[in-house]
């Protein structure tokens, strides 16, 4: 049996990722060592491995098999545009991909002027006021702290991941506008779907039962 490859992003997602294996019984031991600096983790006896990588490379590695499974947020998927294959939404991880900024700049966005967006994710942002709302923006890539932008004079509005809504609040934004709701996924690479059906189909249908039974 050949090793099954998983790509985790790192951070939260990971957390509980291997929160939720461990209940269909997939463990890694290895990986739970806070302080370690590995990056690559074995179970022998299942014949898995596991690797972290940052968020947005999970795609990546899964396009091009470096990885036959990858967990990733939804807002990933939509911003890398990567030939992988969805498979399953894990339920958790939930937030909103969202237009923000001060109140004010509601009038903006419902008045088609030529505003400035900053983003993370400008993929995304482009497709939705390019081709959803048919509204030219000019859009600023940003790597994080977003909320910035607008308080500094950036930008009007940001499109961004909301949560809990706290940062928002905290810097006197709201949400304008939603764009789509976010959660954590699992992807597969689309040749190893096909060589490793089994296992593959196997795990999926262990995680969907265990969300049955959680009632999600
Ligand atoms: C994300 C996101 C928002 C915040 C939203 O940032 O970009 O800033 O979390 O969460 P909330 O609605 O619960 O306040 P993250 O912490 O990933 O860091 P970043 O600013 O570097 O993107």
């Amino acid at each position: 049996m050949r090793y099954l490859t998983f790509a985790l992003g790192k951070g939260r997602l990971a957390r509980q990722t291997l929160d939720t294996f461990e209940q269909i019984g997939i463990t890694c031991q290895e990986m739970k060592d806070k302080d370690t600096r590995k990056l690559i983790f074995v179970n022998e006896e299942l014949k898995l491995r596991f690797f972290l990588s940052k968020g947005p490379d999970v795609p990546t590695y899964v396009e091009y098999g470096a990885a036959d499974i990858g967990i990733v947020g939804k807002d990933t998927i939509l911003e890398e545009k990567r030939n992988i294959y969805e498979v399953l939404d894990l339920g958790f991880g939930k937030c909103r991909m969202c237009v923000c900024g001060p109140k004010d700049a509601q009038e903006l966005l419902q008045h088609q002027e030529l505003i400035r967006v900053a983003t993370k994710y400008p993929n995304i942002a482009k497709d939705y006021f390019y081709n959803k709302k048919h509204q030219t923006v000019e859009i600023i890539k940003l790597n994080g702290s977003i909320e910035l932008a607008p308080i500094v004079g950036l930008s009007e509005v940001i499109v961004d991941i909301v949560e809990t809504g706290s940062t928002l609040k905290e810097n006197g934004l709201q949400v304008l506008e939603e764009i789509c709701p976010l959660s954590a996924r699992m992807v597969v690479n689309q040749v190893s779907m096909k060589m490793e059906h089994e296992r593959i189909s196997k795990m999926i249908m262990d995680l969907k039962n265990l969300q049955e039974g959680l009632g999600k």
